[in-house]
């Protein structure tokens, strides 16, 4: 038996409720698992994710993680009545725990997770839902998924944490057009937006996911995890810290980097002359 078949058989495959998790390869499908209610994510949903997301973090069975919905949604955004009517009843300490349950894996835990994320958006994305589509780092939608910051048809903000989200990927002029409006826009339009990456037809967004899950998991993972983390961090900072972060950056990921990546690009480059950095990744040990 091969450790890889040892792992599979022996270890529990996290949530199973509101989240289900597929391994493929490698790739860890994490499905929002409210099909009847289109993915709206409630605070028993928020529980359960953050104890897939903690579990998946160290599991050898997931290299990438894949975020989509189970049906015709991605997320219709924070459940009406289960997130908000449930605990706008609630007293404040109790209503402070759901709001931080929700806040750590929407943007705390998937803005600096351990390993590599892509949002898969398969069907409708409103109003929370950008928030954790943001926060994964690379994005695919359906080019016919229709997302909107609905918010304002129904008399509230983009509150949570949306309202920062999305300035960080689109523009003052377009952010505040779907803000203010609540216009709906779909996946075409949301590449040109800036929030996600590519947008394909609905036939070809689970191959398309599935090749771009497979760039990362060529790439050496402990540069792969400083590389996003270096540029999520500095992003924050002025120029000097920058510079100053990311020299330091530099050294931290060789000295923990038990492939010593570095060393082999620049003997396999320089020395051996078998590769070249801009063409692909350097020859990884087995
Ligand atoms: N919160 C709570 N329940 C929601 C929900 C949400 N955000 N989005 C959908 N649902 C529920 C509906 O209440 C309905 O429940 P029911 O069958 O018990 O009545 C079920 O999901 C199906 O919704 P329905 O509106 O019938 O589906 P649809 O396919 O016709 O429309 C949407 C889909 C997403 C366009 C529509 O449900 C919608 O506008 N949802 C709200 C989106 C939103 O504003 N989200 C922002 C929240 S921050």
């Amino acid at each position: 038996m091969t450790t890889a078949e040892a792992i599979e058989t022996t270890k529990p495959i996290p949530g199973g409720r509101e989240v289900l998790v597929e391994f493929d390869d490698g790739i860890a499908w994490v499905q929002i698992n409210r099909p009847a209610k289109r993915n709206a994510m409630s605070v028993g949903l928020a529980q359960e994710m953050n104890e897939v997301l903690d579990a998946l973090e160290t599991d050898e069975r997931c290299g990438v993680i894949v975020l989509t919905g189970v049906g015709e949604a991605f997320s219709a955004g924070m459940d009406l009545k289960d997130f908000f009517r449930a605990t706008d009843g609630l007293g404040d300490i109790e209503r402070h725990r759901a709001y931080r349950a929700t806040r750590a894996w929407q943007w705390r835990t998937l803005m600096h997770y351990a390993k590599p994320t892509i949002a898969m958006v398969n069907g409708w994305c409103f109003g929370g839902a950008f928030t954790p589509l943001i926060c994964c780092d690379l994005a695919i939608a359906d080019e016919k998924a229709v997302f909107g910051l609905s918010e304002i048809n129904w008399g509230v903000i983009p509150g949570g944490v949306v309202s920062k989200a999305i300035g960080t990927v689109m523009g003052d002029r377009q952010a505040l057009y779907y803000v203010m409006t609540g216009e709906q826009f779909d996946g075409a339009k949301a590449v040109s937006l800036g929030l996600v990456n590519e947008a394909v037809p609905k036939e070809r967004l689970r191959q398309r996911t599935t090749e771009l899950a497979r760039t990362l998991l060529g790439k050496n993972p402990t540069v792969l995890r400083q590389a996003k983390l270096a540029y999520k961090y500095s992003r924050e900072m002025n120029w000097e810290q920058a510079s100053e972060y990311l020299t330091a950056k530099v050294d931290q990921t060789n000295f923990v980097d038990p492939e010593r990546g570095k060393e082999q690009g620049l003997k396999q480059f320089l020395d051996e002359k078998t590769f070249r950095p801009g063409m692909g990744t350097y020859t990884r040990p087995e």
